[in-house]
């Protein structure tokens, strides 16, 4: 009796956590679908950015962006810390910081590929016949 009230106590909380669990994924905000005011940017030079991104990046950040010894640069914090800020503001960190120890090493226009490269890994929307956008053009443009 006493070992069926307790299985029966656990099994109610063990059915809480689950409900709590799937309404805080409910409530979550999604991260890839939110618009965004930005102009298509350029597949070629995403793609660009993203082989340098190979080489520089990959090895602490994961090929895919997913994180590794370094953090994800997808998602959830990622986006939450760049949601809505002017691209420049990456490029800027990115410049200053990156690769780690190696700040500044790489050409500016390879900053700017890896920046478009980080917006489309984050859902921004890339099409082959855009140009490519300049360092001064991520003043307008923000992280979907
Ligand atoms: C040797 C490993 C290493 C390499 C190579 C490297 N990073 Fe990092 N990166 C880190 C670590 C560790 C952090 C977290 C600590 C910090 O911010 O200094 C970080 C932080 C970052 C952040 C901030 C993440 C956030 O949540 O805001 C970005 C963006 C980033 N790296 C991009 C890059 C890019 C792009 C390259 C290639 C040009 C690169 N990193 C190369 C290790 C690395």
């Amino acid at each position: 009796m006493r070992w069926a009230i307790l299985v029966g106590v656990g099994l109610t909380a063990l059915s809480f956590v689950g409900l709590a669990a799937a309404e805080s994924r409910l409530n979550a905000p999604p991260i890839l679908a939110q618009a965004t005011s930005n102009p298509p940017l350029s597949q070629v030079q995403a793609n660009r950015g993203e082989s340098a991104y190979r080489l520089q990046c990959g090895e602490c950040h994961g090929v895919r962006l997913n994180g590794g010894m370094g953090p994800a640069l997808v998602g959830d914090p990622f986006v939450r810390k760049w949601q809505g800020r002017p691209a420049s503001e990456l490029f800027a960190f990115l410049k200053e910081s990156m690769p780690l120890g190696l700040a500044g090493t790489l050409p500016d226009e390879v900053y700017a590929d890896i920046t478009v490269h980080l917006l489309r890994g984050n859902g921004a929307a890339t099409v082959e016949a855009a140009a490519d956008t300049t360092i001064e053009g991520l003043r307008q443009l923000t992280m979907p």
